[in-house]
C-alpha cells in the first residue's frame, strides 16, 4: 500500500490505472491540469487541479503527502497538433516534465513509471517491433516521448532515479466494469470514430486503401487499456522491488488492419457503418506491430483482453450508453 502520485490521472489511461491502483488498496493523488482530463473519471481518488507548469503547487502536493512514487503521464499527446505546435510539445512534455523530475528528486523519491508511446519508432524496419528497434521519430510528439526517455536515463545513470518506461501502442477499449471510457475532444482515434458512425450514422474515412498490407489498410496493435493500466502496477512493483530501470513495448502482438476495425465494429454493434475511402493521413505507417515478449518476460504481463472483439465490446458498451461521453454521468452516479 503505497502513496502514488499520478499526474495527467484524469484521462483515458491515467484514469483506469487510478481504477486498478484503487482496487488493490494503493493512495493515487491525481494531479491533472482538466485540459483534456475528465474530473467525473476519478471521483473515488483525491484529486488536485493543477498544472506540470506550475512548480509551487507540485511542490505542495509534494509537501502534503508522503508520496512514493510517481506515474507520469500528464502530457499533450496529438500527433498532428505536435506537428503544427513542436514548441507546445517540447515544453509540456520536456520542460515541464524535467521540472517535475527535479522535485522528485528534491523530496527523495526515486521511482517512476512513464507514459511513453510507441511514435518514438517511426516508420518500422521490421515486425513486430522490439524495444531495440531504432527509434526515429516521424512527428515532434514521438520526439518528445524519445528525449525525455534519454532525459531519465541520465537521471538512473546518476543514481537519482530509477524508472519504467511503457511504450503504448494502440490504447483501445474501455473499462469491463462500464465506469470509464475514451472521452476525447476532439476525437481522432479510429475504434471510437468508428462506434460513432454505428451510433449516428455519420461517415468514417478509411485513411488509405493502397497501402503495402493485405487490404491496402494500416494496421496497428491495439492493447486494451486495462490490460496497459495492469502493466503500470507491475511497473510500480519492479520498482519497490529492486533498483532498476527498463523500456516496455506495450501491445499484444497482433496487428489488425482499418477494415478489420470497423468489421468488428459492424459485428459487435449489429450495425451498418458507412466508411469512405480517403487520401492517406500524412505521417501514417503501414504497420505498427509490437514485440511485448519483454514485459511479459521480466514483468510477468499477461493481457485479459487480447482479441480484437471484446475491446470493442467494451468500447462499444461505454459509447452506447455515454454518447456524449462523461457529460452523461449525473451527479447523482458521480457523488
Ligand atoms: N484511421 C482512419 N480513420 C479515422 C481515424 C484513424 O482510417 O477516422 C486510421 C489511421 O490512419 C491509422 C489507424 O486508423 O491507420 C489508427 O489510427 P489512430 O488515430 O486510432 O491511432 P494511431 O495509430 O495514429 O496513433 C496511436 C496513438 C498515438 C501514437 C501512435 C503511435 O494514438 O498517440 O499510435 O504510432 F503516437
Amino acid at each position: 500500500m503505497s502513496n502514488i502520485l499520478v499526474t495527467g490521472g484524469a484521462g483515458y489511461i491515467g484514469s483506469h490505472v487510478v481504477k486498478e491502483l484503487l482496487r488493490q488498496s494503493h493512495h493515487p493523488i491525481i494531479f491533472d491540469n482538466l485540459q483534456t482530463g475528465h474530473r467525473k473519471a476519478v471521483k473515488d481518488a483525491l484529486f488536485i487541479e493543477g498544472d506540470l507548469s506550475d512548480p509551487e503547487k507540485l511542490k505542495e502536493t509534494f509537501q502534503t503527502h508522503a508520496i512514493d512514487a510517481v506515474i507520469h503521464f500528464a502530457a499533450n499527446s496529438l500527433v498532428g497538433e505536435s506537428v503544427q505546435k513542436p514548441l507546445k510539445y517540447f515544453d509540456n512534455n520536456v520542460k515541464n516534465s524535467i521540472k517535475l523530475i527535479e522535485i522528485i528528486k528534491e523530496f527523495g523519491i526515486n521511482k517512476l513509471v512513464f507514459s511513453s508511446s510507441a511514435a518514438v519508432y517511426g516508420e518500422p524496419q521490421e515486425i513486430p517491433i522490439t524495444e531495440d528497434h531504432p527509434c526515429s521519430p516521424t512527428n515532434p510528439y514521438g520526439e518528445t516521448k524519445w528525449i525525455f526517455e534519454k532525459v531519465l536515463r541520465a537521471y538512473h545513470d546518476e543514481g537519482i532515479l530509477n524508472f519504467i518506461s511503457l511504450r503504448y501502442f494502440n490504447a483501445a477499449g474501455a473499462d469491463p466494469e462500464r465506469e470509464l471510457g475514451e472521452d476525447h475532444s476532439p476525437e481522432s482515434h479510429l475504434i471510437p470514430l468508428v462506434i460513432k458512425a454505428a451510433l449516428d450514422g455519420t461517415s468514417v474515412p478509411v485513411y488509405g486503401t493502397d497501402y503495402n498490407t493485405p487490404d491496402g489498410t494500416c494496421i496497428r496493435d491495439y492493447i486494451h487499456v486495462t490490460d496497459l493500466a495492469d502493466a503500470h502496477i507491475l511497473a510500480l512493483r519492479k520498482l519497490e522491488q529492486k533498483k532498476f530501470s527498463g523500456i516496455y513495448n506495450m501491445g499484444n502482438g497482433n496487428g489488425y488492419s482499418v477494415r478489420e476495425v470497423i468489421e468488428t465494429v459492424k459485428k459487435v454493434a449489429g450495425r451498418e457503418v458507412k466508411a469512405v475511402e480517403s487520401p492517406r493521413r500524412p505521417g501514417d505507417p503501414a504497420r505498427l506491430v509490437a514485440s511485448s515478449e519483454k514485459i511479459r518476460e521480466e514483468l510477468g504481463w499477461a493481457p485479459q483482453y487480447p482479441d480484437m472483439k471484446t475491446i470493442v465490446e467494451t468500447a462499444w458498451e461505454w459509447h452506447r450508453n455515454h454518447p456524449n461521453g462523461y457529460d452523461d454521468i449525473g451527479m447523482a452516479q458521480s457523488a
